[in-house]
């Protein structure tokens, strides 16, 4: 049986390149990987005044994340940081309080944007959030996609070599590490 891989997009935009990347890693997904988009389009602005009640979409969401194995943040830089929407879909996923979603999954991050450095400073603020919510991050190799027009298409193919080669070896990294962080820490029997 695959691992159940939940993948987020930290962008709501229709044109993302982020989304791009992510069509192009589901594309390029190893057989031991089965990959589905967990969205977080519909999450309203987390507070705690929800913890008491959690709505539908919150519960839903939180649900979509119990049902993975392991997660995928493919995250845009905004300001130098993670956008907005996807912290606040961390927010919701980390609570109510003893109820986190995150403890003991395994995630990878990654991410693409025009500047020179692909989003480094978001992935390492995403990490710190990651950290905290207990989620083991594949550390190596760490994967910053500079953007350029036609780097990949649409429906997710990769057209630049040395790009599409450091995909497939992420990804093939990312498989062993979640085979590993899964052994260690088994999902206790229903
Ligand atoms: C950006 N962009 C950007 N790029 C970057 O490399 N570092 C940054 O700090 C920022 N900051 C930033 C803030 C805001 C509010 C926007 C809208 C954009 C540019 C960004 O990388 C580019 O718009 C990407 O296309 C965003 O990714 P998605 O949404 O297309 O996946």
């Amino acid at each position: 049986m695959p691992y159940r891989v939940g993948v987020f997009v930290g962008s709501l935009s229709k044109n993302s390149i982020n989304r791009r990347l992510a069509t192009a890693l589901v594309r390029r997904s190893p057989d031991g990987l089965a990959m589905q988009e967990i969205p977080i389009r519909d999450l309203p602005l987390y507070n705690h005044d929800y913890d008491a009640e959690y709505p539908p979409v919150g519960v839903a969401f939180k649900a979509a994340v119990a049902s993975v194995d392991a997660l995928i943040f493919v995250t845009p830089e905004y300001n130098r940081s993670i956008p907005g929407a996807l912290k606040n879909a961390i927010d919701w996923g980390s609570r109510p309080w003893g109820q986190n979603s995150f403890a003991l999954k395994p995630s990878g991050v990654i991410g693409t944007s025009p500047g020179h450095i692909g989003t480094a400073v978001a992935q390492q603020h995403l990490r710190s959030v990651l950290s905290f919510v207990n989620s083991p991050e594949l550390a190596q190799p760490e994967a910053y996609i500079q953007f350029h027009d036609g780097l990949i298409t649409e429906d997710g193919e990769v057209t630049v070599e040395s790009t599409a080669e450091l995909l497939d070896k992420w990804l093939r990294l990312y498989e062993e590490f979640v085979c590993k962080v899964i052994s260690v820490n088994p999902k206790p029997a229903p």
